[in-house]
């Protein structure tokens, strides 16, 4: 604790960075969604650790990503949504950090959705949480991914006989690759005929753009220096190939499309007709 605010340090404060974006996203007119708790979890967090985000280097990097998270956020607040169309009433958010859905999205009668991510994140999380109502039946598993994840979800009643709808949403990247192979394997190994996946796949090759590098020379110490230790996984392998080699046939929108779809810009950080950007795949996938 610090100030009497609760600290989410190292990768966890990753989970408050994307918090932050929300937050501001939904004070926009044209918001692409509205996540009204986003606010209290940036408020519980405090001044000293917003700051790392919203002053000097965190405040440009950022302003840089806030319009890529908030249409990262829509796409996969879709996703869910067909998905429950197509008949899904179990869900599961794979390090699911300051997500929300569980009590923003208009889930159907009877949907159990999952949540897991690290103890420390969570536990500010229900905190902060308490009192609220979720839309659906929600369950919050505390684990590492890397670990044996799926004892712990089946022991809180996870069902592999019926579809389910997965998220990988802001994590891969802070995974080596066969800690990512891993998972894939056991998500598909837990997924009944007719289940869903939806993936983001950024690669650490981010922290090697021009833009990163010039941040990170002029602030060793800054948030660039911190996400590149952070960052691990250096797939080479196109992501829809990653995808259809563990059996799931994958769908990708171009983030091109997605922003000229929803009248925004083309998120900086990832614009491909700007020289030394980096890139990032968002994929939706059936089984
Ligand atoms: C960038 S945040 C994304 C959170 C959420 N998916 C979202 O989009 O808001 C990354 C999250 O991954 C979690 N995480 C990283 N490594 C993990 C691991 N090995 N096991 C469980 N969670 C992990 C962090 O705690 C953090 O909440």
């Amino acid at each position: 604790m610090t100030d009497g605010h609760e600290r989410l340090a190292g990768v966890s404060s990753t989970a408050l960075f994307v918090g932050i974006t929300r937050a501001d996203e939904s004070r926009r007119p044209d918001r692409l969604f509205e996540d009204t708790l986003a606010t209290r979890f940036v408020d519980a967090a405090g001044p000293e650790q917003q700051a790392v985000w919203t002053e000097g280097q965190g405040k440009l990097f950022t302003e840089a990503m806030g319009d890529y998270f908030a249409l990262r956020t829509r796409y996969f607040d879709d996703y869910f949504i067909q998905a429950c169309a197509a008949g899904c009433r179990q869900a599961v958010l794979l390090a699911a950090g300051l997500d929300t859905r569980a009590f923003r999205l208009h889930w159907p009668d009877g949907t159990r959705l999952f949540e897991l991510d690290q103890p420390n994140v969570l536990d500010f999380k229900e905190r902060v949480l308490q009192g609220e109502e979720p839309r659906c039946e929600r369950e919050v598993i505390a684990a590492d991914l890397r670990e044996d994840w799926p004892s712990l979800l089946a022991k809180q009643g996870f069902r592999e006989d019926v579809p389910t709808a997965w998220l990988v949403e802001g994590i891969l990247v802070y995974l080596p690759e066969r800690d990512a192979d891993r998972l894939l394997d056991r998500i598909t190994a837990l997924s009944a005929p007719g289940s869903h996946l939806g993936v983001e796949h950024v690669t650490r090759s981010m922290v090697n753009t021009d833009q990163a590098r010039e941040a990170a020379s002029a602030s060793p110490e800054g948030i660039m220096g911190m996400l590149s230790s952070l960052w691990k996984n250096e797939m080479t392998q196109p992501p829809a190939n990653w995808l259809a080699d563990h059996g799931w046939s994958a769908a990708e929108e171009s983030l091109t499309d997605l922003a000229e779809r929803h009248a925004r810009p083309v998120p900086p950080a990832f614009d491909p007709a700007l020289p030394g950007t980096g890139r990032v795949r968002l994929l939706t996938a059936d089984r």
